[in-house]
């Protein structure tokens, strides 16, 4: 279905929880989260049905995200369950990687196609420092278990951070010179304890490596080929809401709420809602969906929830 603006919606992301085995420090407050009652939460077969509902307006990719997906109880179920909707052609998800060396497999067995991982540091004292309680050689590992579960296309996610790895620009570009990898590095974005970290322009990437030759674009992504290398290197530069004009998602949030844009406080429940009533809902939020963000002109974003409550 298209929005208001002409624009074709496709992409669902769906959080599937709020909570993460981690705390980065740009996304999670430092105490965590408050545990909520599961109630709270959409149930497997309350997502499922979203998701149904979404293929039904047009939606043809889901991707899975959180908080931390995989912490997530019934995690495969509900990868089986959207996984056989007819029309969702693609199944992706979003994770930090620790809990692969355990899900790989039976995620590839559940129906996912593609995985992303985040990793925005290679070095061990940063990365326990920036996740406050996570160990590099998890992440690495995970990775890994990707691998040798079968899963191509996977690409990193590194937020960039002046001052916290813009000296390891070069090191993560170097991975996509020796493996079939995109490497994405990402703006950090002032949503929540983002706002407090500091920014630094993926313009930085192309500065400390000339190298790098442009290639074709991808969803958000502009990609450029390190020369001679199999990967790819991905910038994602929402703070110039480059891509607002060609956005195609829409995102549902673990309680069940439907936002239209990631940096708008508008919110549509979902919850309670079935069969045709439920597939208006979404066709509303569609057509509702605005035009861009306005991150570039007020330096915040107006998502009214933190980061891993609505999952990127
Ligand atoms: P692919 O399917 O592999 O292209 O993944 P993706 O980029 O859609 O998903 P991922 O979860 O890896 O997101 C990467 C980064 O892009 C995260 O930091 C997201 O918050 C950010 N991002 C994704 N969609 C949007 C969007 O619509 N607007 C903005 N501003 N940022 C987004
Ligand atoms: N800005 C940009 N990216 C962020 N992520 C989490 N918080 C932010 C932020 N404030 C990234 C994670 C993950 C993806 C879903 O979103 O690192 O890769
Ligand atoms: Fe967890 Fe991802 Fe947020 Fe880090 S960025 S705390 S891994 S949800």
């Amino acid at each position: 279905m298209r929005d208001r603006c002409g624009r074709s919606i496709t992409y669902l992301r769906l959080s599937v929880t709020d909570r993460c085995s981690l705390r980065c420090r740009y996304c999670m407050p430092a105490g965590g989260v408050p545990k909520r009652d599961h109630r709270d939460i959409c149930s497997v077969e309350e997502l499922v049905e979203i998701a149904r509902a979404a293929a039904d307006c047009g939606v043809r990719k889901v991707r899975l995200t959180g908080g931390e997906p995989l912490v997530r109880r019934g995690i495969l179920d509900i990868c089986r369950g959207i996984s056989a909707i007819p029309g969702v052609e693609e199944l992706c998800l979003t994770t930090n990687g620790a809990a692969l060396p355990q899900l790989a497999k039976p995620l590839k067995e559940a129906g996912v196609d593609r995985l992303n991982v985040s990793l925005d540091t290679l070095r061990p004292d940063r990365y326990a420092y920036m996740t406050r309680v996570g160990r590099l050689e998890d992440a690495l590992r995970g990775l890994e278990a990707a691998e040798e579960a079968g899963f191509a296309g996977t690409k990193l996610n590194v937020v960039l951070m002046k001052g916290f790895n813009e000296d390891e620009i070069p090191d993560f570009v170097d991975l996509a010179r020796r493996y079939p990898l995109e490497v994405r590095f990402i703006e950090l974005m002032p949503i929540g304890e983002g706002g407090s970290a500091p920014f630094l322009p993926a313009q930085a990437v192309l500065d400390a490596c000339p190298d790098l030759r442009p290639a074709k674009g991808s969803g958000v992504a502009r990609r450029y080929r390190p020369p001679g290398g199999p990967g790819l290197v991905g910038l994602i530069e929402p703070m110039s809401h480059r891509f607002c004009g060609d956005c195609d998602r829409i995102r549902v949030t673990a309680d069940g709420k439907l936002k239209p844009c990631l940096h708008s406080d508008q919110e549509l429940p979902l919850r309670g809602l079935h069969g045709e009533e439920l597939r208006r809902a979404i066709e509303t939020g569609i057509a509702a969906k605005p035009e861009r963000h306005h991150m570039n002109e007020t330096g915040r974003s107006e998502a009214g929830r933190n980061m891993h409550q609505i999952g990127g």
